[in-house]
């Protein structure tokens, strides 16, 4: 018998609490008889351009197509090169190799995880023609800074936020820094479909429009191939529904997670061989992740396993080194940072409906296991 029970992640609660108005949304839509692009997609676009303080919100049907959308809504010829980073879950390059990019890596900076701006600027090359830094974990990358360098050199710049909606900058959400930010609403996200789900926002009414058409077969019109390169990625009526019942408790939720940050600090600050992360100002802590020293990251997993404790490793094969990107020829040790990174990292459970008392109970598990 295992002396504790904290999965990492619990979906049902979140169901559970809102279950009514969930229920009744998704009702809505099975009985309106309309499921793609309709009055849904559109209310849920307009209130998520709302709040994140932009123009335009082009759903799509996740967020690596989100991400792919964006890179090729920019125009780019085949072979150019985007730099993103190794540490993320290799969604961003997935989604170059898709539009005929060629993914290139920055290091990361050692205390934020995110993008280091002296990596890319050390990275760019002629051949560079997009950044696209991620907001990892709910902190927001040292964007100001990346954005500084991009327009040095007059290169776009895409912000993946796939782990940060709400997360913000200087009082502006970040998405809203670069020409295009790209949302995933993969159910465990801070604002989280129950299904698959994305967007991108965008202030340019250009690309705005061009995306509308990229994502539904190129169409202006019905039947009208007019732009080229289009495919079908369209969010659904029944996920747009269940996103604008959860919009208004996101606020809410985001600082759920912070106040579950502090108590990790209050409760493991003196436990030996772990650092934790900063509970900056703007961070919505999509993930809890500590740093494990002495190569001893794996070993407390297991040891918090067996104690019945839920954690992840977020990530633990870099992008650079995962076997389908071989051939952009990367060797280990080429981003020291990272994969450093990718043996010491591990993820505590965090969402909003976790309790004092499953967070002590991980405290004292891991007490226990650093003992
Ligand atoms: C940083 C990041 N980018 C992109 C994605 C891709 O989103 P999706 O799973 O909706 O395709 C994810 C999540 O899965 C992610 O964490």
């Amino acid at each position: 018998m295992k002396p504790y029970n904290v999965p990492f992640g619990d979906l049902v609660r979140q169901y559970r609490a809102q279950q009514a108005e969930l229920d009744a949304a998704a009702l809505r839509v099975l009985h309106s008889g309309w499921y793609i692009l309709g009055p849904e997609v559109r209310a849920f676009e307009d209130e998520w351009a709302k709040y994140c303080g932009v123009h335009h919100c082009v759903s799509v049907g996740n967020g690596t197509e989100a991400l792919h959308l964006a890179l090729r809504v920019l125009g780019l010829q085949p072979g150019d090169e985007v730099i993103t980073v190794a540490n993320a879950g290799g969604y961003g390059a997935i989604a170059a190799v898709q539009a005929g990019l060629k993914p290139r890596f920055a290091d990361v900076d050692d205390e934020t995880h995110t993008m280091s701006p002296a990596s890319l600027a050390a990275a760019i090359t002629p051949r560079t023609k997009a950044i696209l830094p991620v907001h990892l974990y709910g902190r927001p990358a040292p964007i100001r800074e990346i954005m500084a360098i991009a327009e040095q050199h007059g290169l776009p710049v895409i912000e993946d936020c796939a782990q940060s909606h709400g997360a913000m900058v200087a009082g502006r959400m970040t998405g809203t820094f670069g020409q295009l930010g790209t949302f995933s609403f993969y159910p465990t996200k801070n604002l989280g479909a129950l299904g698959d789900a994305g967007a991108i926002i965008t202030d340019d009414d250009a690309l705005a429009d061009k995306l509308r058409k990229l994502r539904v077969y190129g169409w202006d019109r019905k039947y009208h191939n007019a732009e080229p390169g289009g495919i079908n990625t369209r969010l659904d009526e029944l996920q747009a529904a269940l996103l604008g019942c959860k919009l208004p408790l996101l606020n809410q939720w985001n600082e759920l997670r912070r106040e579950r940050a502090r108590w990790y600090h209050e409760l493991l600050r003196d436990v030996p061989g772990i650092s934790l992360p900063d509970i900056t100002d703007g961070h919505v802590f999509h993930l809890f992740v500590i740093q494990v020293h002495g190569g001893r990251r794996d070993a407390l997993k297991q040891a918090l396993t067996e104690q019945g404790i839920g954690t992840d490793v977020h990530y633990p094969l870099p992008t650079h080194l995962q076997p389908a990107f071989h051939d952009l020829g990367y060797e280990p040790g080429e981003l020291p940072v990272t994969e450093r990174l990718a043996e010491s990292v591990l993820s505590l459970p965090c969402y909003p409906e976790l309790t004092r008392e499953e967070v002590a109970a991980v405290c004292a598990a891991m007490r226990s296991a650093q003992a």
